[in-house]
């Protein structure tokens, strides 16, 4: 496995996990939607740049276009729209933009990749999830009422489940970075950024022999 793309990595977890790949060797692509912020990222890191918006299709075929190879995507790039979406009050509009970031992107920027990631012989791709997606863990007070942020991540697990059933001869997971200090949260978490990268390194490094369609943190299986 020599390359890489991260999508939303000019910054939070996307920025380190980039971070970590290049620190591993590999030629890693920094994707994200602003040229000035990528630009910046990508010197900083020893990443190339790669303009990519997730909700822009026109953006993305100029993405795949320009890649000649492709071993691990790893798609993080994700909003929340607010947490203030709960049952009662949500704001439709904003629910529909982050399905557009969160599921729908993942899905286009996905079957963009998937011929190059077909033709790699240890083809990866990781889903940036959260624990807050678990339909086992939904109805404990942690997690937050949004109807925008919560389900996309739960529509995010079963998207990660198809590819992987599909295309067996990549490993296809999901993964929970924690709760991380980021833009996301207002720096709120009380993890590294940093250590919510490794989750994806490590699923996007996997042996050929390792899981398939499954939800990891860093302790494990995670219960869907
Ligand atoms: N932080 C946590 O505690 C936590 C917990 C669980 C899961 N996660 C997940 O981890 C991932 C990374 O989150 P983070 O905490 O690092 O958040 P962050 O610091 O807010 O970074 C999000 C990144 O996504 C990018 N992005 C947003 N919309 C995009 C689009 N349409 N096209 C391309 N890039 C786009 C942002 O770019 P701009 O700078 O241009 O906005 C930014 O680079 C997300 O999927 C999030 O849901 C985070």
């Amino acid at each position: 496995m020599t390359t890489a793309l991260v999508t939303g990595a000019n910054k939070g977890i996307g920025l380190e996990i980039v971070r970590q790949l290049v620190d591993r060797g590999l030629t890693v692509y920094l994707g994200a939607r602003d040229a000035e912020r990528g630009e910046k990222a990508a010197a900083d890191t020893g990443a190339r740049f790669l303009q990519l918006d997730v909700t822009d299709p026109a953006s993305i075929e100029r993405a795949a276009a320009s890649l000649d190879r492709l071993d691990i995507l790893i798609n993080n790039a994700g909003i929340t729209g607010g947490m203030m979406n709960g049952p009662g009050h949500a704001d439709l509009a904003s629910v529909r933009d982050v399905f557009n970031t969160n599921v729908f992107g993942v899905i286009a920027v996905t079957d963009a990749m998937l011929p190059l990631l077909r033709a790699s012989a240890h083809g990866r791709i990781v889903n940036m999830s959260s624990g807050v997606g678990s339909l086992a863990g939904m109805a404990t007070s942690q997690t937050p009422d949004s109807l925008a942020y919560v389900p996309s991540k739960t529509a995010l697990n079963a998207v990660t489940v198809l590819y992987a059933k599909v295309e067996p001869n990549l490993r296809v997971n999901a993964a929970c970075p924690g709760y991380c200090a980021t833009d996301l949260n207002n720096h709120a978490g009380h993890r590294t950024a940093a250590q919510g990268a490794a989750i994806a390194v490590h699923l996007g490094t996997l042996d050929d022999d390792g899981p398939t369609g499954g939800f990891f943190d860093d302790n494990g299986a995670i219960a869907w």
